[in-house]
């Protein structure tokens, strides 16, 4: 099993083929996005990972990766393709697995009796099922028989290049064959973190039980924030003493929740077990309302109606370029529909518009504000914090605290 060729190579893919290709593995990466390839052809990694440029220099060096637009035969196909959600004509959350399909059908064509298919995005339950019946079509090889694991990525965007190799990896086989094969695979790229096999939905499960748990828990912090707020005192203090308590560990408050993970994975669980997921939906509707509540604050602190009001942040946490689902967007556009004039302050996305909010850099933005909110802590905000703090503001996460 020496070429592997990695399907997808966003904030997942191209981090994982860059550290297959690391362990020794000859590996293409292949994506669908002209851009993408054109881009990682030019040596030039398309999205802000600490390390990746220069894991990715030494990696095609190496002479052990490279890019293509064409799916060839390889001995393992991993799949990181998007797994978005949708709202359908009811409002009713549904996941979108148009990608993981096509990544399958386009795979299963190339596929042998032998090949390793390892499905690495984050899926609803029994998706690796649909998966290994798509593959089976395209090949005409019985389902049973073909090597199919999905083995969720679970690592946090800024320190991916260290978690490839450190978390532990859930391997969730549908034969024993792909148990061993997957598990051979990951022995020889994991340092400190060791495989733990299991079945397919059962990791499925784990993945989204993960990213639950922590928007369960986000939504408490953002309960009290709120209780809080009503009562006239401070979160922050507030959740830092409880803390202090040896059993209790409360998240921090925020805007709301954002990114391609913990925003969308609960409506995976909830989509399937409408009746019994109360607490998920619960903590889901929590945190999407939250933004609201913010843009409640910004409007009942500002001065006059003409106030120009800055949003620090647009990603969805600190020092990432990541923008999707961001509760901080929500925020600009809740204040824009009351006619209130916005600019923002993302580092990390390009200076112009985004998504229909002027984005400006820091010095300038502060000149032109008259409210500030600080939705997350970039470096760049905590080393002006003094500055920031001058300025009437709203802080959703606790950053101009000064003790
Ligand atoms: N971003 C994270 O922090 C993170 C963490 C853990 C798990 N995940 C999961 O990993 C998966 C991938 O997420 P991501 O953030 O890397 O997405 P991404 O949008 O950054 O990248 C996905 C890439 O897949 C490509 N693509 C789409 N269809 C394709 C196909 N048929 N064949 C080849 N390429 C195709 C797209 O062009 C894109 O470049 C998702 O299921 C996500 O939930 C993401």
């Amino acid at each position: 099993m020496k070429k592997i060729t990695v399907m997808g190579l966003g904030y997942i893919g191209l981090p994982t083929a860059i550290t297959l290709a690391g362990a020794g593995f000859e590996v293409c990466g292949f994506d669908v996005t002209e851009r993408v390839i054109e881009s990682l052809r030019g040596g030039k990694i398309h999205i802000v990972e600490p390390g990746l440029q220069e894991a990715f220099d030494k990696a095609v060096e190496g002479g052990h990766l490279h890019f293509s637009g064409e799916l060839s035969p390889a001995d393992v196909f991993y799949i990181a393709v998007p797994t978005p959600f949708y709202q359908d004509e009811n409002g009713a959350h549904r996941a979108d697995l148009r990608f993981v399909e096509s990544a399958g059908r386009m795979a299963g064509k190339v596929i042998t009796k032998d090949s390793l298919v390892i499905l690495e995005s984050t899926v609803p339950p029994r998706t690796t099922e649909m998966l290994a019946r798509v593959l089976s079509e395209e090949s005409g090889l019985p389902a049973e028989s073909l090597h199919v694991a999905h083995c969720p990525e679970r690592v946090i965007p800024g320190n991916m290049m260290y978690e490839l190799k450190n978390n532990d990896r859930i391997i969730g086989a549908r034969t024993p064959e792909a148990a061993r094969m997957a598990k051979e695979i990951y022995d020889c790229v994991l340092e400190k973190g060791v495989c733990r096999v299991t079945d397919d939905v059962t990791a499925e499960m784990c993945k989204l039980t993960e990213n639950t748990f922590r928007d369960v828990n986000i939504a408490y912090a953002n309960e009290l924030s709120v209780i809080c707020d009503k009562m006239g005192i401070n979160v922050f203090e507030l959740i830092k003493l409880a803390n202090c308590h040896p059993r209790v560990n409360i998240l921090n408050p925020g805007v709301g929740v954002g990114g391609h993970c913990i925003a969308v994975d609960p409506w995976f669980i909830y989509e399937q077990f409408p009746e019994e997921a109360k607490v998920i939906h619960a903590s889901r509707m929590r945190n999407e309302n939250k933004p609201r509540f913010v843009a409640e604050k910004v409007l009942a602190g500002m001065k006059k109606v003409s106030d120009t009001v800055l949003v620090l942040g647009l990603s969805y946490k600190p020092d990432v370029d990541d923008l999707r689902e961001s509760p901080s967007i929500e925020l600009c556009h809740i204040l824009q529909e009351k006619g209130v004039r916005v600019v923002a302050c993302e580092p990390f996305a390009p200076a112009g518009e985004v998504s229909g909010i002027e984005n400006l850099p820091f010095d300038e933005a502060m000149q032109r504000a008259d409210f500030v909110v600080v939705t997350l802590g970039h470096a760049l905000f905590q080393e002006n914090a003094a500055r920031i703090r001058e300025k009437p503001h709203f802080d959703c996460v606790g950053m101009l605290a000064e003790n």
